[in-house]
């Protein structure tokens, strides 16, 4: 039996960790998962969160319950104001619905899941997502029905960002259309739209009656500074925009493991969010009944304790500025030691965990084949990955592939 299930490839992801993994060579390098690694290469365990870890083990009014089916109430709420912002006149006006998730993913899941059975659909059911995006929203969309199709982002001529084109997309798509943006720190290309550019944006879907479909991984990775890195979020819920938003804190909080995450949906009043909470219970509760507890109680603890938020804080700045040394770094040694040919400011100008290096899938399979360098085969780096051991190794095999 089974003989006829089709054999799936491995992520595309993923299996690079594993190719790394099984590698033997002294000087590999694993630029391939967005996961943070200190300068050592190792994970790091942000001091915050042990310190949580502390406080939750030494709670003797800690059980092994059942979590309500939409999760810890002190986790949403604190995780709704981390995102829209204390003052957010959807939360004060209770118009905001929050949902515990497995993570981002179960986030985009659940958000998917919700709009392919209750979005008022004009046409077929079909998402815009940037071209290119994380490879693994295809196969969400995909799973509940709902069409992915491209809109234009990345400009490949000047690795930056193709605003024109998304301007345009939004301006030609069907009234209603839904529109998957990610909120900072776009992965994988590392190019935002500016504030002045998020403004027009705005503009436009406000103009088409449009949904926003936010993915936010990286709140506080991106810039070092939570609220700044939720400014689109925060702007577009101020215009009124209809929207949902997905948030993870597996890289912001160091949780890869814990699965924590939350599913925010913005409705137009108190009446409409107590509907659609209503409805987020019934899919949760065929899919997954509850949400895990760790996680959740950690960054509560973390969100609602005043000295731990602020250490929390001082925790991101020290992940984002050890990235963005190892961008000026990196940017250093191919302009000005290695004289690489070619125009690399985007490796400084691109934001969050990754840069878009703009190499061709040939060059990085010949990174990964003779380097020992492994990354997708978009061109794409976890800047992450990077440290001051090995950063003029990747630098050199980087300028020996572009030379060709
Ligand atoms: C990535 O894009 O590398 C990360 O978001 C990890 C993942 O789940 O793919």
């Amino acid at each position: 039996s089974w003989s006829s299930v089709p054999l799936a490839p491995p992520d595309s992801i993923f299996k690079l960790s594993a190719a790394y993994k099984a590698d033997d060579y002294p000087q590999k390098v694993n630029l391939g998962v967005g996961a943070y690694r200190d300068d050592n290469n190792k994970p790091w365990v942000l001091p915050v969160v042990k310190k949580a870890t502390g406080l939750l083990l030494n709670d003797p009014s800690l059980d092994h319950e059942y979590l309500p089916i939409t999760g810890l109430p002190e986790f949403t709420s604190a995780a709704a104001k981390l995102i829209l912002g204390a003052e957010s006149a959807a939360i004060r006006e209770g118009r905001t619905v929050s949902v515990q998730t497995i993570s981002g993913t179960g986030a985009n899941h659940l958000g998917a899941l919700f709009l392919s059975r209750f979005y008022n659909w004009n046409g077929p059911k079909q998402i815009y997502l940037s071209d290119p995006t994380w490879a693994n929203h295809y196969a969400i969309f995909k799973n509940v029905g709902i069409e992915p199709i491209n809109y234009p982002y990345y400009d490949a001529k000047t690795i930056g960002l193709n605003f024109n084109g998304f301007l345009s997309s939004l301006d030609s798509a069907p009234e209603g259309s839904v529109f998957l943006l990610h909120a900072c720190a776009h992965n994988p290309t590392g190019v935002d739209p500016t504030s002045e550019q998020w403004e027009k944006l705005a503009d436009a879907i406000m103009k088409r009656n449009h949904f926003a479909f936010f993915d936010c991984a990286y709140q506080g990775f991106a810039s070092g500074d939570l609220d700044r890195d939720a400014s689109a979020v925060r702007y577009f819920e101020q215009r009124g925009v209809p929207m949902l938003v997905c948030q993870s804190f597996a890289k912001n909080a160091g949780l890869y493991g814990e699965r924590v995450g939350c599913l925010h949906v913005v409705g137009a009043t108190k009446d409409a969010a107590d509907r659609v909470k209503s409805q987020l219970s019934v899919l949760q509760r065929s899919e997954i009944s509850n949400p895990p507890s760790h996680g959740a109680r950690l960054v509560s603890l973390i969100l609602t304790d005043a000295s731990l938020f602020e250490e929390w804080k001082r925790d991101i700045q020290t992940m984002a500025q050890r990235i963005i040394s190892m961008r000026k770094e990196l940017h250093r040694l191919l302009t000005e030691e290695l004289h690489t040919p070619g125009n690399w400011d985007h490796i400084v100008n691109q934001i969050g965990m990754f840069s878009f290096t703009g190499i061709n899938p040939a060059q990085c399979e010949e990174l990964v084949k003779g380097a020992h360098v492994y990354l997708t085969g978009n061109g794409r780096i976890s800047m992450a990955g990077l440290n001051t051991h090995n950063i003029r190794y990747f630098a050199e095999s980087l300028d020996k592939v572009v030379r060709g």
